[in-house]
């Protein structure tokens, strides 16, 4: 959520903008995106996503939560030319919006766009993935990993968004809005379980609303 930073101030401004500016149709998509208020990837993430990309350079990416396609186009920018992003939405209007953008990208051969109940489809998918990113389905996190983490290459690593929801993550469930408890039950079970598990490293990044990024060990 990036109208929900934790970080204030001049430091904000900094990830925000002092990191550089998304160019061209990129920028463009970016700056839609915003203007529509459809929540994609705040600037911090996705220059840290860029980074680890750059570094990393996964082949097979898979995201649940393709929104307009910014964050697939993100990652695309920062992989090779073989590189291929499978991403999921199980809204037909980001679905056709997110389409739009990848033509006017010029990406369309290196995405497949999968349309449903992302529940529905993890089981089916046989990957593996270099990347899995979860950025939709907050209540669902917990339920997927299993799934994730038979997707994922061994030395594979797991990015997982809005985890700290606005700064409430930790506060008392008594204080937590009705139709945000489930979120906040899942999403606290999910930090006890990585935070836990023997074969997982795990660590949870201040950036954006909170990335939690995971690695088998
Ligand atoms: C925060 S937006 C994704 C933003 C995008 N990753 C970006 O940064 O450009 C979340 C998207 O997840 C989709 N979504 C939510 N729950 C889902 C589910 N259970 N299965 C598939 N898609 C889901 C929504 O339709 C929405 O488009």
């Amino acid at each position: 959520m990036m109208h929900r930073p934790l970080i204030e101030g001049r430091t904000l401004n900094y990830l925000r903008s002092g990191q550089g500016f998304f160019e061209g149709t990129l920028g463009q998509i970016e700056r839609e995106a915003t203007a529509a208020g459809v929540p994609v990837i705040p600037a911090e993430t996705a220059h840290f996503m860029q980074t680890l990309f750059y570094g990393i350079q996964p082949e097979q990416v898979l995201e649940v939560g393709t929104a307009i396609g910014f964050s697939a186009a993100v990652m695309l920018a920062a992989m090779g030319p073989t590189g291929h992003v499978t991403t999921i939405d199980r809204f037909d209007v980001m679905r056709e919006h997110a389409q739009t953008n990848f033509k006017r990208l010029g990406i369309t051969n290196q995405v497949t766009l999968m349309a449903g109940e992302a529940a529905e489809i993890l089981p089916t998918l046989t990957g593996p993935y270099d990347v899995i990113f979860l950025d939709g389905a907050k209540a669902k996190y917990l339920d997927f990993l299993p799934d994730c983490l038979r997707l994922l290459q061994p030395h594979g690593y797991l990015l997982i968004d809005d985890i700290f929801q606005g700064g409430t993550i930790f506060n008392s469930p008594k204080t937590i809005k009705h139709r945000n408890k489930a979120i906040h039950r899942k999403l606290n079970q999910l930090l006890d379980h990585v935070f836990r598990a023997p074969n997982l490293q795990a660590s949870l990044l201040p950036l954006g609303d909170g990335l939690l990024m995971i690695t088998p060990r």
